[in-house]
């Protein structure tokens, strides 16, 4: 009896794990460490090119390929190796080190080499061209040793491969890693290549559950690919279409076969859930993320108590201004203004207000990114001479006298006293409630198909493509936050004049980024704000320069400030005007105008 069932175990057992059959994880990363071997073959192709003075065109069509062989591997290298992924095709800017302050990072890798061959090899560049495409084959080195040592989980497969198609989506279609060689629909095409190489080696577990959703998932898949193949071109593509009938549905199918496998769902936390089926579904960004700290999480006591002081100029030191005479819900939480004014001197104040819809989702908070937590935001308004001029312990002593708020406290804080961490808290959870993303945009890329008309739509494509708006404002937040992981934020310098006047244009003298970072690489760079809500918190720019919409388009469309004719040298927009019709740049501001939501929150 004992011999025959541990016979029965032993049997279900090698059933279980066939002998020589390897596990999924061990495949993929077998494929993975091949594709990347076929990465480091068409590299080496490029730098031999380089070193015998190939002429541009070959040189091109090398580096295109090359950039095809990257692409299959970059949802894992992303995934694995950000920092080494970054080496090899991050943005052609230099960066500050982020441990010490004043080393600046030279840029390197695909983007740095597409500026010395295109629009044609750049005269007198050969040296440099060659030097730089050592540099890459030597991270793609570095990446092939760690490709060997890798170890991953079913469910980590399945989350990178969903991130890549959100990486897709938001940042590979907008031609942000490409900006001058226009090749992002063919690399789109590949993109899903490498999903569906991976998603293979599932095939046939996936066939077992369930043969019918097996088969329409290789259906859908062979259909995107044939769609990415009859539009290759990038100035004309649709991208709202391809999100829409391939990209949402895809990650979606991609989330129920894991569901199907019985692959748990990836826990870690994250501020795009683990479970979003796409970039735009409801209720996938988690505003606690970037919370200091577990106890500062949201709850509806904090929440209450936050509204209630946002709304109370208790904070203020003359006892006239609240956050919401700046903040106003019906602006979007901005004021209207060009600037606002300092509460003694009644002059004008350095910044225009803001508004603060999502401002929760942002790794980094203010025109220059000098405070991470909506905590030490709140503080340093508080404290501010211009703008509050209040100060936490005179306001820890009115609130303590005051027994509405002493209950508010007690529940919102059981364990404490009134206090400066209470207060801060509070505020902070009243503005990480305030999300607002289920604009008429959202609607429609969750299937409302009357919630956009054709001209918005047309706003969105040119938004995401011929506008380039889209490699700054990255969806779906369409602010600087890096998708997919949504971990940093970037600093742009456009140019940003002091007045409308594009006759005399001056730049404005504000230093941005500078005054928190003194490296001259952030003069005058200032955060990528979203434009959702946007048609609510005219005036625009840092200092308010632009009254509409219009206005600003019109300057994106000269060129930013160098188009004006400023002297900028490190300005990030690149200064070739947009060529945008009018009827064109009106679709922008048509497209930016549905991306209001007033129905989400709260007041
Ligand atoms: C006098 C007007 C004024 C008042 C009052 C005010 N703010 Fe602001 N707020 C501003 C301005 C101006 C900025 C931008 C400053 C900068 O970036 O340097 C700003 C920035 C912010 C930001 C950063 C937004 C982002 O996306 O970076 C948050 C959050 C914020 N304020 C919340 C508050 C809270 C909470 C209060 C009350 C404690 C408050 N503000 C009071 C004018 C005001
Ligand atoms: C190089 C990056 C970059 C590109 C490309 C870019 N933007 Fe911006 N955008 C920014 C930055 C940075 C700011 C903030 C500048 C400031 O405050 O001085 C900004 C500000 C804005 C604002 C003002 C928001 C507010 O609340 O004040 C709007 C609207 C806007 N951009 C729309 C667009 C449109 C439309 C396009 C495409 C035609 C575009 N942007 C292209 C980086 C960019």
């Amino acid at each position: 009896m004992l011999i025959a069932f541990a016979c029965f175990v032993v049997t279900c057992w090698l059933a279980c794990f066939p002998a020589r059959q390897e596990s999924t994880v061990q495949q993929v990363l077998q494929v993975y460490q091949s594709n990347i071997n076929q990465l480091a073959v068409a590299t080496d192709s490029f730098v031999f090119a380089a070193k015998t003075g190939a002429d541009g065109k070959t040189l091109q069509a090398l580096f295109c390929k090359a950039r095809l062989a990257y692409k299959r591997t970059e949802w894992l290298t992303e995934y694995y190796q950000p920092y080494t992924a970054r080496l090899i095709n991050g943005p052609a800017l230099a960066e500050v080190e982020s441990e010490d302050k004043s080393v600046v990072v030279e840029p390197e890798g695909f983007q740095v080499i597409e500026e010395l061959l295109y629009p044609g090899l750049q005269p007198g560049a050969e040296a440099e061209l060659l030097r730089q495409a050592q540099t890459l084959r030597s991270n793609i080195g570095s990446l092939q040793t760690m490709a060997a040592s890798l170890q991953t989980t079913d469910a980590h497969v399945f989350d990178a491969l969903r991130l890549q198609l959100f990486r897709l989506v938001s940042l590979g279609l907008s031609g942000f890693d490409s900006p001058l060689a226009h090749n992002s629909v063919a690399e789109a095409r590949v993109t899903i290549e490498s999903v569906e190489q991976c998603l293979s080696i599932y095939r046939s577990s996936l066939t077992q559950v369930s043969a019918g959703f097996s088969a329409t998932l290789n259906q859908l898949l062979a259909a995107t690919k044939q769609y990415l193949a009859a539009h290759p071109d990038f100035d004309t593509f649709n991208r709202m279409q391809f999100t829409r009938r391939f990209a949402n549905p895809l990650s979606e199918s991609l989330l129920t076969a894991q569901g199907q496998l019985n692959i748990s769902v990836f826990s870690e936390p994250r501020l795009l859930k683990p479970g979003a089926k796409n970039l735009f579904a409801e209720d996938v960004f988690n505003p606690d993320f970037y919370a200091p700290g577990a106890e500062a999480y949201a709850s509806a006591a904090k929440r209450q108590l936050g509204e209630r002081l946002f709304y109370d100029p208790v904070l203020s030191a003359n006892g006239e201004r609240s956050c919401g005479s700046c903040h106003q819900p019906g602006k979007a939480f901005s004021d209207g203004l060009k600037t606002n004014k300092a509460l003694a001197s009644g002059l004008a104040l350095k910044r225009n207000t803001p508004g603060l819809l999502n401002a929760a989702l942002q790794p980094a908070l203010f025109y220059d990114s000098r405070v991470a937590y909506l905590e030490d935001q709140a503080k340093s308004v508080i404290l501010n001479r211009e703008e509050m001029h209040g100060s936490m312990d005179v306001a820890v002593q009115k609130l303590k006298r005051n027994a509405a708020y002493r209950a508010m406290f007690i529940k919102a804080y059981p364990d404490a006293e009134i206090s400066e961490h209470a207060i801060k808290n509070a505020l902070a959870t009243y503005v990480r409630s305030l999300l607002a993303l289920n604009s008429r945009f959202d609607h429609f890329m969750r299937g409302n198909n009357s919630a956009l008309n054709a001209t918005e739509i047309q706003g969105f494509n040119l938004f995401m493509g011929k506008a380039k708006c889209g490699t700054c404002h990255f969806a779906p937040l369409f602010n600087g936050s890096n998708p997919p992981s949504f971990t940093r934020i970037d600093a742009e310098v456009l140019g940003v004049p002091l007045t409308a006047d594009t006759l005399h244009p001056q730049l404005d003298p504000d230093g941005g980024k500078f005054y928190a970072i003194k490296t001259a690489l952030y003069r005058h760079a200032f955060k990528t704000p979203t434009v959702r809500n946007t048609a609510l918190t005219a005036p625009y720019m840092h200092n308010g320069v632009f009254r509409s919409l219009e206005e600003v388009v019109a300057f994106y469309n000269r060129g930013g400030g160098k188009g004006l004719g400023l002297n900028i040298e490190n300005q990030t927009l690149p200064e070739e005007p947009l060529n945008l019709t009018p009827s064109e740049q009106k679709a922008v501001v048509a497209f930016m105008n549905a991306l209001t939501d007033t129905t989400s929150y709260r007041k």
